[in-house]
């Protein structure tokens, strides 16, 4: 199976807000990140609107016909949006207010485990596609399946900030279980989270994966390369991981 690469462009739009001006446009690097071999443009929605905004949501919509990506709270305010913009995907992510960037994955209990699964029936109410972020262990699958979620976008951070190879190695079979239960389960596979050049390949590996979601790495390195040779080499990468 071809693993798709979603480019997050969150960071193109963190760069315009520093100055609140027009540029850069995160649709010019959505249509740039298309034209390099992105499969789906990623962004996040975050409440306090440090990088994308609905507007650039709305341009999206208009722009691309298929392969549009938005992360969201499980919020009302949030889900009301995504329901209105109709992306082609929504994943759902735990947010807090003080983060510097998504801690994790979703909490499986309390009261945020009932917003989620209302957000699921909201969102698929009106043919959206749902994944579920979640840390990769079984109760957090089993989760993304009781609610109805079409996908689990599992979180690879652990394994991405593991020292050693030994503790890598633990990380990866974690996400290689729970990306065994995920299929068993019939929820489609897709993974994302601090992936960068260097350690994305053993991920690309991962047995039904259909989907990579990449952001930070990948805008990062187009600072010195240019967004276009960091989106190719980075889909490189992955198609000969496989
Ligand atoms: N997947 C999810 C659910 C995320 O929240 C993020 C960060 O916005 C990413 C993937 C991309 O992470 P990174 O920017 O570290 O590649």
């Amino acid at each position: 199976m071809a693993i798709k690469l979603g480019v997050n462009i969150d960071h193109v739009a963190t760069l315009r807000q520093a100055r609140r001006e027009v540029d850069p446009d995160p649709l010019v690097a959505a249509r740039v990140a298309r034209q390099a071999g992105a499969d789906l443009i990623v962004c996040h929605l975050r409440a306090d609107r440090r990088h994308v905004q609905e507007e650039d949501l709305k341009g999206l919509r208009k722009m691309l016909k298929s392969g549009m990506h938005v992360e969201l709270s499980s919020a009302p305010e949030m889900v009301r949006i995504g329901a209105k913009i109709k992306p082609d995907w929504v994943c759902l992510v735990p947010e807090t207010p003080t983060e510097i960037t998504t801690e994790g994955g979703l909490q499986v209990k309390g009261a945020q485990a009932g917003r989620i699964e209302k957000a699921v029936k909201q969102l698929k109410r009106v043919g959206i596609g749902v994944s579920l972020f979640v840390d990769p262990e079984a109760i957090s699958v089993r989760m993304a399946h009781n609610f109805g979620a079409d996908a689990v976008e599992l979180c690879t951070a652990s394994y991405a900030k593991s020292v050693g190879k030994h503790k890598q190695r633990t990380e990866l079979e974690k996400l290689e279980l729970a990306g065994y239960l995920a299929t068993e389960l019939k929820l489609e596979l897709h993974a994302g989270h601090a992936l960068d050049y260097s350690n994305v390949g053993p991920i690309a590996q991962i047995p039904n994966l259909s989907c990579l979601n990449i952001g930070f790495s990948i805008i990062a390195r187009s600072v010195f390369t240019g967004l276009k040779g960091a989106v190719s080499e980075m889909k490189k990468i992955i198609v000969s991981a496989r």
